[in-house]
């Protein structure tokens, strides 16, 4: 065997074995998704997301927390002071996430539009936002849900109303939506 040869086998050996030692990597889409929510609804200030790290799965992103392979599987910003929006296209990288609690912040505009649903979120809870509206097509983009509270935002009724019942009705939070005309 030449001496590359040997060379080159040692290389691709320490390779494997510092890969197997090291935590696992934080997927890049899902850590520029972190950073992008963290910008959008001031996360980064409040609650100082990626400002140590960048990496949301390294324990320095309070409220964030992740699976043994770094994904993201939970968020709880509840109470944060929060200042913004929330979009859709960055959520739905999110792709392992479960549990997503952004309640009594100040996030507004439009709940998030995803492009493609997010699998296996089964908690969402947007309570006491300032979210405006709501697509029609809310629902279908989180088909594993099992609790929801979007109470108290200024999400329109006349819109969910008009969408299919049987969306809604199983779906307790919304029966308590705010009035979209507050008393003064
Ligand atoms: C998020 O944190 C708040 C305050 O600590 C807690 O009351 C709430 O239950 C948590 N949400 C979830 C989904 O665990």
């Amino acid at each position: 065997m030449s001496i590359a040869v040997i060379l080159l086998l040692v290389t691709l050996g320490l390779d494997g074995v510092s890969s197997l030692s090291a935590a696992a990597r934080t997927d890049d889409i899902e850590m520029a998704a972190m950073q992008a929510i963290a910008k959008s609804t001031g996360a980064d200030r409040s609650l100082g997301w990626g400002v140590k790290s960048a990496d949301p799965c390294d324990g320095t992103w309070p409220g964030v927390r992740c699976d043994k392979d770094s994904h993201v599987v939970a968020i709880n910003a509840s109470r944060a002071g929060l200042s913004g929006t929330l979009s859709g296209t960055d959520l739905v990288d999110l792709g392992y996430l479960t549990e997503l609690d952004l309640s009594f912040n100040r996030l507004g505009d439009d709940m998030p539009i995803l492009p493609r649903p997010l699998t296996y979120l089964t908690t969402l809870n947007l309570q006491s936002n300032s979210f405006m509206g709501m697509p029609e097509t809310f629902f279908r983009s989180f088909p594993a849900l099992e609790t929801v509270v979007l109470d108290d935002n200024w999400v329109i009724m006349g819109e969910l109303l008009g969408q299919q019942h049987h969306h809604l009705w199983p779906l307790p939070g919304l029966l308590r939506q705010h009035h979209p005309f507050p008393c003064p």
